[in-house]
């Protein structure tokens, strides 16, 4: 691992990068993640009791993979990101299969959702996009928002080369991302009660907020 140069964006470059180019060619994304994403909600998401009597509200949703797929299941369902290009083509993809989704611009870095406001709150791939430290920061802002859980879905715990070649590409902090352990900072934080589960070679991480 140690071979690969370290490349990271700031807040500023990655915002361009996601407007400027990623948007265009993110339909492959989609299919990739998607594939996954449709796993996890059956083994996991699908089995939350009264799931359909709550509110989610996913940040750094990108162009609504997971977002589309969590307005069959919750009662509302709310996406934001700070990229318009992402934005839009969730718009574009929510009206194509004809899902009701609000969609919002919003920096995850300073999350402005009023305490306790929606019962579950979702990052799915952009967790690793942070240093440890702010990740930290970003889930003790989260859990403050959620009534019920925050949950983040992100890369598997095993290093595989083909993802870190694209992490490098987007600068990303996956290869720390892989080494930290959530459940201390689970505790840091003041969560009830913390999962970790490895489902379809991703992590999902239950934060327990109530
Ligand atoms: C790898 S994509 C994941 C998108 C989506 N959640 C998914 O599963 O496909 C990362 C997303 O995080 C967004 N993002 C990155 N930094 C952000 C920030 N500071 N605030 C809000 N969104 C951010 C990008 O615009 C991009 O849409």
């Amino acid at each position: 691992m140690s071979f690969i140069p370290k490349h990271r964006r700031s807040v500023h470059e990655m915002k361009r990068a996601y407007n400027n180019r990623i948007y265009r060619f993110y339909g492959i994304v989609e299919r990739y993640l998607g594939s996954k994403l449709d796993i996890i909600i059956h083994e996991k998401l699908a089995k939350i009791p009264s799931i359909s009597s709550y509110t989610a509200i996913e940040y750094a949703c990108g162009s609504g993979i997971l977002t589309l797929k969590l307005s069959q299941l919750f009662k509302s369902v709310t996406g934001r990101d700070f990229s318009i290009k992402m934005l839009e083509r969730a718009k574009v993809r929510a009206r194509d299969a004809g899902c009701t989704v609000k969609f919002l611009e919003g920096n995850i870095l300073a999350v402005d959702e009023p305490e306790k406001s929606y019962d579950y709150v979702f990052v799915s791939f952009a967790l690793h996009l942070f240093p440890p430290d702010q990740e930290k920061e970003i889930l003790k802002k989260l859990c403050r928002v959620a009534r019920k859980s925050v949950i983040i879905i992100d890369h598997g715990k095993e290093w595989k080369l083909g993802i870190a070649i694209i992490e490098w590409l987007e600068g990303s902090y996956y290869d720390q991302f892989i080494k930290i352990d959530f459940n201390s900072i689970a505790q840091e934080i003041g969560c009830n009660s913390f999962d970790e589960t490895q489902i379809a070679d991703c992590t999902v991480l239950f934060f327990l907020c109530d």
